[in-house]
């Protein structure tokens, strides 16, 4: 990934395409005027002419007349204040024209005040996440020399401090951008091929993160998760010749007991018996991006050098149809000792997630336990793409990532946990079902995810399955919900300071 320097300017290099934007009506701002000004009122006049639009979204490169001016790149964010929304899209927009353009040095005036609603530095943030995730190409070398999208060749991207601190905007810019490096690694991760990502390389890419990041990583294989009677987890795995992970990154920064992260890692998620229909099912590579969230947020919080402690754990298998498969019917005792009917094999995410949350929590005794997973097509029913399910036994908690939420604009929305889902999962011949019907199909997974939250430890559970990729000719991993996750432990460690 092209990794951008980016740093702070008052003011824009000859060398330096300028980026400026560009009111639909009323004033334009100081930058305009000025570079109006020096094109002795040629800016203006194309405005009235409407040869420049001020339409959100809309981008023009002016040429420099001399050398000693910038080139120009006015971009049109329409009415203002901008919504954070409408603040993003303008400034994914320039991204985009930057990239399509040759050049390598960039100041960006966009983050500005007067344009949003929102704070300096989270105007700050939010651009240079944007930048540096549009640098992003998923060029690995399975994808074929013919294939590999050209880089972007911007190197250099510089910004005013508008109102900030040099170190608070120092501060922002980090955060945005190793956000963005973080998203970097956990798209790459879902949007490589299940041949080649099965839950054995996952555990290899999470050990070689760990080990360039400074992260401590265990991983466990069948045998541990034999003798830890890991029955619901190994379940799941038997029908596939790819061995099973669970894989454990820890960081510590700070005292105290640790955050846990826990991501559904499905490499492959056939349904096993329970068999998926063809359409579509290359998109089930994509059910192990709740493990790829928590390797890329251990990347970003180790960069960030975060003072707080946090655990990632990721179970791995591969959901597959065999001769030895799990059949629906089968009942399996999980590490917790409850057992479980498995009623429907696609269910799969919450037989090996249940193994994984008893593990974390008697291992690494979190203050806070939250799961990440591609776990119900009902939730996309629910919320669509643009918003994942949170739920959990938290309110405290819950805000708090509801927050984070809103902050980063990788939004969710929760759902009630209420005691009446959990009857749904009744079973005739176990402790419980693994499914609680078609009604609330994203409610009753999470209900059967708390039941092995242990000593009512907060708990926060996010459904990313409409929102981890996008599918489509754009089809590849989102990074979602990165962002949140990494403004989450940020909020934490302010919290805690
Ligand atoms: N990984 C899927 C959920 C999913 C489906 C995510 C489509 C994104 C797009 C999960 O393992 C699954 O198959 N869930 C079943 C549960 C059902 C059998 C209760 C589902 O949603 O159909
Ligand atoms: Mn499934
Ligand atoms: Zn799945």
């Amino acid at each position: 990934m092209n990794k951008l320097s980016i740093e702070l300017s008052q003011k824009a290099s000859a060398q330096q395409l300028l980026i400026i934007g560009v009111t639909s009506a009323g004033e334009q701002n100081a930058e305009f005027m000025q570079q109006d000004k020096l094109r002795k009122g040629q800016l203006s006049q194309a405005i009235s002419d409407g040869i420049i639009s001020g339409k959100k979204g809309n981008t023009q490169f002016v040429m420099r007349v001399n050398a000693k001016e910038p080139n120009l790149l006015l971009v049109g964010v329409g009415d203002t204040p901008l919504t954070l929304r409408h603040y993003r899209e303008v400034l994914e927009a320039a991204a985009e024209a930057v990239n399509s353009s040759k050049h390598t040095d960039v100041h960006c005036t966009l983050p500005q005040a007067e344009y949003v609603g929102i704070d300096a530095q989270q105007a700050l943030t939010h651009a240079s996440l944007i930048f540096q995730n549009s640098q992003y190409r998923y060029n690995d070398e399975s994808r074929g020399k013919a294939a590999k999208d050209p880089a972007p060749v911007l190197s250099r991207l510089t910004f005013p401090a508008v109102g900030l601190s040099e170190v608070e905007a120092q501060t922002a810019i980090a955060q945005g951008q190793l956000t963005a490096l973080g998203m970097a690694t956990t798209r790459t991760l879902g949007n490589l091929p299940p041949n080649l990502l099965n839950p054995e390389a996952l555990a290899e890419h999470a050990k070689a993160m760990a080990k360039t990041h400074g992260l401590k990583c265990t991983i466990l294989k069948r045998a541990d998760m034999e003798k830890l009677g890991m029955g619901s987890l190994l379940a799941v795995a038997q029908g596939s010749t790819t061995a099973p992970r669970i894989i454990a990154l820890e960081y510590k920064g700070g005292k105290g007991a640790p955050i846990a992260l826990v991501g559904k890692g499905v490499t492959f998620d056939t349904g096993g018996i329970s068999l998926k229909p063809g359409a579509g099912m290359d998109e089930m590579k994509f059910d192990m991006c709740g493990a790829a969230t928590v390797v890329g947020v251990m990347q970003a919080v180790a960069e960030l050098k975060l003072p707080i402690n946090v655990v990632g754990v990721i179970p791995s298998v591969e959901n597959m149809p065999a001769g030895n498969a799990a059949r629906p019917g089968d009942v399996v005792t999980s590490m917790s000792g409850q057992t479980i009917e498995i009623l429907n094999t696609d269910a799969e995410g919450r037989l090996i997630l249940c193994d994984a949350l008893t593990w974390t929590q008697r291992e690494f005794k979190p203050k806070q336990v939250i799961d990440m997973a591609t776990l119900t097509g009902a939730c996309i029913i629910a919320l669509g793409n643009h918003t994942s399910g949170l739920m959990g036994n938290d309110d405290a908690l819950a805000n708090d990532l509801l927050a984070a939420s809103e902050q980063t604009y990788d939004r969710a929305w929760r759902l009630p946990l209420f005691d009446e889902y959990d009857e749904q999962l009744k079973s005739n011949f176990a402790d419980m079902g693994n499914i609680g019907g078609r009604e609330a199909g994203t409610i009753t997974a999470a209900c059967f995810l708390k039941r092995f939250i242990e000593n009512d430890t907060p708990w926060a559970h996010l459904d990313i399955a409409g929102t981890a990729w996008v599918s489509g000719a754009k089809k590849g991993a989102s990074g979602r919900p990165v962002p949140l996750l990494v403004q989450y432990l940020i909020n934490q460690a302010q919290a805690e300071a």
